[in-house]
């Protein structure tokens, strides 16, 4: 009976959970899909404390440790700035990872059930991929937490022999499979076991270790793949199905996202993994013999605010400058102003603008833009040439047209959007400096944009003063 029971909710949740990530996939349901997510959650803890596994002597234990995991991650995450958000995601993922080792090293110590044959075998097996996934994904994001919060510094470490490592790496997991398979004595099994732990608790910190701090993103979102898999491997070793289910959709969903990641970034994803990619951001491209590469045009903020005042249709790029500079209230108020004296204003987000996915969307929401003027780039582009203005807030490569033209670029063939279409752009930065792809961008020398050099939200309210004088 308990056990029906603890099945039919086990379905629920698994139906919650699929709501909850269909209704995450847009910022206007989004909040519902969170609805969706804490609802299943709920019933699925419920139906696992209570249900038929749990002898009633473990249920204070278990009510103990929620407690104080609870109240851990409700101040975690009452704290947690939002531009902290991914380091936070990054250590979530390596305790999914520790979990995923710590149940795989009991299951075998477990003497509890004695199987045999192919039953004992396939178990075995499911140990000790969950170990492995479990080792790679704690000591990968502990590492992927350190660079995302700068306590490891960004720049990606390629050591000499590194993919020659990575094959013996692998080769020693292959070899130990085997010789745990075949192990006589729990000792043994459990020497195998460990030395394979550290193995993959090495290769986790070797993979994120070879990556840019700029990659980060792709690297949690794969981490966050990898923790679903993880947790797939612990619903086998504990036969918990839904644990099993669950740990595939976050699998799959992690991996989807990834490859999204790479497509808006041009980017193939073994190239990321491979790292060594996005150290050169933050310098100024100049040519051969020193001289700048072109010509820029400057603009004031008084002349930015009449040509926004004067314009019908103006479109918005933020980017990871506005993200910096924390510009997203300003831009708010310069948008409610414009709209007000009925201008046409829209924004224009690209994939991968920022360093998450979802950060101009997240940063936009926080200071109340309206979902409706918040276009994808592919809803957008055909729009730029007949608009007036065009802005650009901190953003450099989702903008940059040698992506288009030059075929030579790093980052030829990635989506941008088509700010120089506009009438006039506006790019809004400090300096001449690249993006994080380091790539000079020959927007800037076109000869209908100008330059309105400064820290974001300084330039933006100076604007907003302007408008309103
Ligand atoms: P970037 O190309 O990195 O350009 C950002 C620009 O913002 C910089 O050129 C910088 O120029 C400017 N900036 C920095 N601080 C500023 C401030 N306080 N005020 C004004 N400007 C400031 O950013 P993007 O255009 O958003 O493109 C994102 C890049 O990140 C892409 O190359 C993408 O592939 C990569 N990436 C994205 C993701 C995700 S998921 N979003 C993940 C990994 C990688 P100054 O220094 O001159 O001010």
């Amino acid at each position: 009976m308990l056990a029906n029971l603890a099945n039919v909710s086990y379905i629920g949740a698994t139906i919650l959970f699929i709501l909850s990530l269909g209704g995450l996939s847009n910022p206007e349901t989004s909040r519902r899909g969170n609805l969706y997510g804490i609802i299943g959650m709920t019933i699925a803890v419920l139906a696992t404390v209570f249900g038929p596994r749990v002898t009633a002597a473990g249920i204070p234990w278990i009510i103990g440790t929620m407690v104080i995991g609870g109240s851990i991650g409700l101040y975690a995450a009452r704290t947690v700035q939002m531009t902290q958000m991914p380091e936070l995601v990054a250590l979530m993922h390596s305790l999914v990872g520790l979990a995923a080792m710590l149940v795989g090293f009991a299951s075998y110590i477990d003497t509890s059930t004695v199987l045999s044959g192919a039953e004992k075998a396939v178990h075995e097996l499911e140990i000790y991929i969950g170990i492995y996934i479990g080792a790679v994904t704690f000591s990968g994001s502990i590492i992927a937490f350190g660079k995302l919060s700068g306590k490891i510094g960004g720049k990606p470490m390629l050591l000499p022999a590194r993919h020659l490592l990575n094959l013996i790496g692998a080769l020693l997991v292959i070899y130990f499979a085997y010789d745990f398979m075949q192990a006589h004595t729990p000792i043994d099994g459990t020497l195998a076991l460990v030395v394979m732990t550290v193995v993959g608790l090495l290769f986790g910190i070797h993979m994120v270790m070879a990556i840019g701090g700029a990659d980060m993103p792709v690297v949690v979102s794969m981490l966050n793949s990898y923790s679903g898999w993880a947790a797939a491997a612990t619903g086998f070793m504990l036969s918990n199905d839904l644990l099993i289910v669950v740990g595939a959709l976050v699998g799959s969903s992690g991996a989807i996202l990834s490859y999204i990641m790479c497509r808006a970034m041009n980017r193939n994803f073994l190239s990321v993994i491979a790292g060594g990619f996005g150290t050169a951001g933050g310098t100024v491209v100049k040519k051969a013999d020193g001289e700048p590469v072109g010509e820029v045009t400057p603009i004031s903020a008084t002349e930015t605010a009449e040509l926004l005042g004067s314009a019908k249709s103006v479109i918005i790029v933020p980017g990871y400058g506005m993200a910096v500079a924390q510009a997203q209230h300003t831009v708010y108020e310069i948008t409610k102003f414009l709209r007000e004296k009925g201008v046409n204003v829209r924004f224009g987000i690209h994939p991968v603008a920022g360093r998450m996915p979802g950060h101009m969307n997240v940063l936009l929401a926080e200071a109340k833009v309206p979902y409706d003027i918040v276009m994808e780039m592919d809803e957008l582009n055909e729009d730029f040439p007949t608009t007036d203005v065009s802005i650009v807030i901190g953003a450099n490569d989702i903008v940059n047209p040698a992506a288009e033209d030059d075929p030579t670029s790093p980052i030829a063939g990635m989506p941008v959007l088509q700010v120089w279409k506009a009438k006039t752009s506006i790019v809004m930065k400090r300096s001449m400096a690249s993006g994080y792809a380091g790539v000079d961008n020959p927007l800037f020398y076109k000869e209908n944009n100008r330059m309105l050099f400064g820290d974001a939200k300084k330039m933006l309210d100076e604007v907003l003063v302007a408008l309103k004088g």
